[in-house]
C-alpha cells in the first residue's frame, strides 16, 4: 500500500527528530512492503520567516490532501516579539482546528528499561504507570471569545471558557471506546464545583457513560487530580478533561514518567486522519547538536501506523525497536544517568531503524 504523509518538521530539535522518525518508517515500509511517500511543508516559526506567518494555505491544504500529518515542534525565542495572533505556536492551533482534530491522545508509561529515570518513590509506581490523557483540543479556552475592555481596575482581558454538550459528547465517546479497550476506567477531570463549562461537561460525560456500562466513571476537580497524578499515578487508566486542563496535566504526566523525551501523541479527527508529534517542544538550546531524544517522535509514527493506517503489526514493530536498543543500553543525554555513554540523535535513529523486524 501507499500513503501519503505530510511533514511538517518545524523549528529548533523538530528537523532532526523528524528525519530519524522518516528513516524508521522507511525501513517498516521496506521490511512489510509499504511505501509512505512524504510530501514536506513549513508551519511555525519557519514558515513566518519564508511567508510571513506561521501557517499558510498551501500547507493547510497539503495537509488535508494527505492521509496524516507528522509533525516535529514549532516555536523559540527567535520569535518572541511577534504579535500573538501570528506566534509560531498559532500554526498547531491554526491545524488543529483546520484539520477538525478534536481528540488528542497522550499515552504516558513508564518503560521498564527507563524506571530509575521516574522521580517517584519506587513504590508509588511498581507495576508500571500506564495511562493516557485524552484531552479535547479545539474548543474551550483557547478558542472561546476573547477581546479587552475598560474596568474600574484599569484595561482588562479576557479569553471564555465555553463547551457545548456536543463537543463534550465526542471527545466523552472517544475516552470511553478507548478505555474499552484498555483497562476500563475512564477519571473525567473538570472544575465543576466552581465552573458552569464545567457542570455541563460533568453531566454530558454522565449520560456518554449510560452506553458503557462496562467502564467505570469516576470525576476529580483538577487541583486533585493534579495532586492525585503525583500522589497515585497507577490509579489512572484514561483520564478525559478539557483543552486547558489536559494541557497542564498532560506536561505533569509526562514528567512522572521521568522522560518527557520519550512521549508520542496523535490528534484525531472524525475520520482516519490524524496529526502526530511528540509532546515535547522545540528545545531550541539544543538545536543542531544532535542531541535531542528522536523516540518521541518515532513513536509518534507507530502511533500513526496504528491508529490512521491499521497497521497494528507494523506499529508493535518500531515499538519493540525503542524497546530493544533501550534494553541495549542506548541513552540519548535527557535518559542518561551520569556516566553513561551519550548517543545522538543521528546514531540513535540509525539504531532504531536497524532494530526494526
Ligand atoms: C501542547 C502545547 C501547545 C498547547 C502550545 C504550544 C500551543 O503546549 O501541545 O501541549 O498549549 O496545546
Ligand atoms: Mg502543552
Amino acid at each position: 500500500m501507499k500513503y501519503n504523509i505530510a511533514v511538517i518538521k518545524g523549528d529548533g530539535i523538530g528537523p532532526s527528530v523528524v528525519e530519524q522518525a522518516m528513516l524508521v518508517l522507511d525501513r517498516v515500509g521496506e521490511i512489510y512492503g509499504h511505501e509512505f511517500e512524504y510530501h514536506e511543508v513549513l508551519a511555525g516559526g519557519c514558515s513566518i520567516d519564508e511567508y510571513g506567518k506561521p501557517l499558510t494555505q498551501e500547507t493547510l491544504d497539503v495537509c488535508k490532501d494527505s492521509d496524516a500529518v507528522l509533525l516535529g515542534a514549532v516555536g523559540g525565542p527567535k520569535w518572541d516579539s511577534q504579535p500573538s495572533d501570528n506566534r509560531p505556536e498559532r500554526a498547531l492551533l491554526g491545524l488543529r482546528k483546520g484539520l477538525g482534530l478534536f481528540a488528542n491522545l497522550r499515552p504516558a508509561m513508564i518503560f521498564d528499561e527507563l524506571a530509575d529515570a521516574c522521580p517517584l518513590k519506587q513504590e508509588l509506581v511498581e507495576g508500571g504507570i500506564d495511562l493516557v490523557i485524552v484531552r479535547e483540543l479545539i474548543g474551550g479556552i483557547y478558542f472561546g471569545e476573547r477581546g479587552s475592555r475598560e474596568t474600574p481596575m484599569g484595561p482588562a482581558a479576557y479569553d471564555i471558557e465555553q463547551y457545548s454538550e456536543g463537543e463534550v459528547r465526542r471527545i466523552a465517546k472517544i475516552a470511553f471506546d478507548m478505555a474499552m479497550k484498555r483497562r476500563k476506567k475512564v477519571t473525567s477531570v473538570d472544575k465543576a464545583n466552581v465552573l458552569d463549562s464545567s457542570r455541563l461537561w460533568r453531566r454530558v460525560v454522565e449520560e456518554v457513560a449510560q452506553d458503557y456500562p462496562e467502564v467505570e466513571l469516576n470525576h476529580f476537580y483538577v487541583d486533585n487530580a493534579a495532586m492525585q497524578i503525583v500522589r497515585n499515578p497507577k490509579q489512572f487508566d484514561v483520564i478525559l478533561t478539557s483543552n486547558l486542563f489536559g494541557d497542564i496535566l498532560s506536561d505533569e504526566a509526562s514528567q512522572v514518567t521521568g522522560s518527557i523525551g520519550m512521549l508520542p501523541s496523535a490528534s484525531l479527527g472524525e475520520g482516519s486522519f490524524g496529526m502526530y508529534e511528540p509532546i515535547h517542544g522545540s528545545a531550541p538550546d539544543i538545536a543542531g547538536q544532535d542531541k535531542a531524544n528522536p523516540m518521541a517522535t518515532i513513536l509518534s509514527a507507530a502511533m500513526m501506523l496504528r491508529y490512521t493506517f491499521g497497521l497494528g503489526k507494523e506499529a508493535d514493530a518500531i515499538e519493540n525497536a525503542v524497546k530493544h536498543v533501550l534494553k541495549d543500553g542506548v541513552r540519548t543525554g535527557d535518559i542518561a544517568k551520569p556516566g553513561e555513554k551519550i548517543s545522538g540523535t543521528v546514531e540513535t535513529g540509525r539504531l532504531i531503524a536497524e532494530a526494526v523486524k
